[in-house]
């Protein structure tokens, strides 16, 4: 029988299920796995905060740093999210030679450099199975089962609460704002909701999948990000109507030159698997170059989905209890090989292009023409019919062409006295 000492930080969403499912099923970690889960102490911001379920009084404290400098705890297990409390208590926690569990990808994207190199010099582990795609454990598959693969692509959808609203936008007509606050209410969402609409959430578990996938490691703010603020029922009726879903995609590609790394609102083709991912569901593509097209698929966030990931890294802890340290789940190169990610402005896409116009004789022919002289080609229009001389949408896609001169063909274009309002230009993967 091995025992793990546990110090809990945060017993919130994640945090709660993980301690509500040690306790229903502590035979069974017992009896089946040969784990017991001893919670030594528990940090909370509110000691009489109301639960749905008991813990014992004694166990919880305000202080997170008594938690992660006590002598009775080996592994600390941080639930609280957030950068800098996180930060200062995973790094005590490791110079205390606690190891650490985690589910803060914000954390890993933006200081993984500084904690894992911490760790590796206090020769402790530091498990973060929950951070990325929540109960699907892929961070797994990449070091242990992929292992004898060099990845070249990357395709992700790894916001719940983007691909909720997205979903219930798509399927049942919901507004924005409604289908939010339905993600907030089922505990898919960031406290700072504005994380997971804004992409960044979905990048922070990009630059986690790059660093292990790709094996080595990205600068943060390299990586672009746009999220779903500016996707409007109309876009996705149109895309509809071409036979696309829009998605919140995570996208990593690996060139002989660098690497793309970006997350943005994407149109993919209505029978792309990962069109038919929906709700709080998240979905991860790899591409090895043995194996070919993975993909992964499951609860990507709420409470129990992501604890079981959380438990899975802890019994791999309890599993290597008195082994010798190796990195683990952190190969070398993730920590030593700087990866360059290639400009934005570098890549070459399909686009979708939606612009409100004046219906004029000559519209369409003056906007292809600034396409034409882009080098941007015309692969399929809509324009819809109203009465002469009304604002009407007209939408274009195109094949593939340079963003940096999609960018500067729509300034031109979104100046033009017969364009009302600021154009949307999305772009398209999965076919060509
Ligand atoms: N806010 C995150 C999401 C939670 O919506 O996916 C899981 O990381």
């Amino acid at each position: 029988m091995r025992t793990l000492r546990l110090g809990l930080l945060g017993l919130g969403q994640v945090g709660g299920g993980l301690y509500q499912i040690c306790s229903a099923k502590r035979d069974f970690f017992i009896e089946d796995i040969g784990v017991r889960f001893d919670f030594k102490k528990i940090a909370v911001k509110n000691k009489s905060k109301k639960r749905s379920f008991q813990v014992p009084k004694q166990l919880l404290t305000t202080d997170a740093m008594s938690v992660v400098r006590d002598p009775e705890v080996d592994v600390v297990v941080e639930l609280i999210g957030g950068t800098r409390e996180a930060y200062v208590l995973v790094t005590e926690a490791l110079k205390h030679g606690k190891h650490v569990v985690t589910a803060n990808k914000a954390l890993l994207a933006e200081y993984g450099d500084e904690i894992f190199a911490l760790a590796n010099k206090m020769k402790r582990w530091v498990f973060f199975e929950a951070s990325v795609g929540g109960g699907i454990p892929v961070i797994k598959a990449l070091r242990e089962g992929l292992v004898a693969n060099r990845l070249d692509s990357i395709h992700a959808i790894i916001n719940g609460t983007s691909n909720y609203i997205l979903t219930q936008m798509t399927e049942n007509g919901k507004d924005f704002k409604e289908a939010l606050a339905e993600a907030q209410q089922k505990g898919y969402a960031e406290a700072d909701p504005a994380l997971d609409i804004e992409g960044v959430d979905a990048a922070h578990k990009l630059a986690i999948l790059v660093r292990f996938g790709f094996g080595g490691r990205v600068k943060f703010s390299d990586i672009s990000c746009e999220g779903i603020t500016r996707i409007s029922s109309e876009d996705i009726a149109f895309a509809d109507e071409f036979g696309y879903r829009i998605k919140l995609l995570a996208i990593a590609k690996k060139f002989s030159d660098g690497i793309e790394a970006r997350v943005q609102p994407t149109l993919l083709p209505a029978g792309h698997m990962l069109a038919s991912v929906q709700g709080s569901f998240n979905a991860v593509m790899v591409h090895g170059d043995e194996v070919g097209d993975v993909l992964f698929y499951g609860r990507g966030a709420g409470s129990h989905p992501t604890a079981s990931a959380v438990l899975s890294d802890l019994v791999d802890l309890a599993m290597r209890q008195g082994s010798h340290f190796d990195l683990g789940k952190v190969p070398m190169r993730a920590i030593q090989r700087p990866l360059k990610v290639k400009s934005i402005s570098a890549i070459l896409s399909r686009y979708y292009l939606r612009f409100h116009i004046v219906d004029r004789p000559g519209v369409l022919a003056k906007i292809s023409e600034i396409l034409g002289k882009h080098q941007i080609s015309i692969s399929d229009v809509i324009q819809k019919e109203r009465s002469a001389g009304s604002v009407v949408p007209l939408i274009l896609l195109t094949h593939d062409a340079a963003e940096k001169q999609v960018r500067t063909a729509i300034q031109t274009i979104d100046k033009l006295e017969i364009v009302r309002g600021k154009s949307q230009v999305l772009r398209i993967e999965g076919n060509s």
